[in-house]
């Protein structure tokens, strides 16, 4: 991540993996990662690096390919935050709330982002294009208020700058959602 009071960047379309067969999948996972049980989190790491989420059936391939029980990724899964159970669109929005970002006028930036795209912390637009999200600290604070989408910040928030950066960032969508032939 590289803070930049520009946000200038490429919007990456990002790689999918769901047209590799399930079993073969979680095969790869487990041969990059390792199948004792301490591998858990790293698995479970890999999978949501792919699908931006947990989804079960692969969780359950991954679990019978490593021999690591079911029980115990869940175990797991269940225990730290960073895990999601639910797909998240194919942009994250990092919303920073901390103090330096609060200050400059953070809360008023995260009110047009949901207004924009009709969506609450924690939610994703129901066209799978946008998740949001809170968080304490971007690591930017001169650059305050900043948001993060992907790895690429941006900073010096106005209400006209955030809506620019929603506009490329639904460009790219429809973009990538074209050449998967979507409607
Ligand atoms: S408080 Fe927002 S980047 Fe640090």
């Amino acid at each position: 991540m590289v803070c930049s009071a520009t946000g200038e960047h490429a919007v990456s379309l990002g790689e999918s993996s769901e047209t590799i067969p399930l079993a073969i999948e979680a095969r790869e996972i487990v041969k990059g990662i390792g199948s004792a049980p301490e591998y858990a989190i790293p698995l479970l790491q890999e999978i949501q690096r792919r699908r931006r989420y947990l989804p079960q059936d692969l969780v359950e391939a991954v679990s019978q390919e490593s021999h690591i029980p079911l029980s115990t990724l869940y175990g797991v899964a269940t225990f730290y935050s960073q895990f999601r159970f639910k797909p998240q669109g194919t942009y994250l929005i990092r919303v920073c709330q901390g103090t330096a970002c609060h200050v400059a006028g953070a809360a008023l930036a995260a009110a047009v982002i949901r207004q924009e795209l009709g969506i609450q912390e924690g939610e994703t637009t129901p066209d799978q294009r946008f998740s949001l999200e809170s968080v304490a600290c971007l690591g930017c604070c001169s650059l305050a208020p900043v948001l993060m989408i992907g790895e690429t910040i941006y900073a010096k928030l106005s209400a006209a700058k955030i809506k620019a950066v929603l506009q490329e960032y639904q460009g790219a969508a429809a973009a990538k959602e074209a050449a998967h032939g979507c409607s």
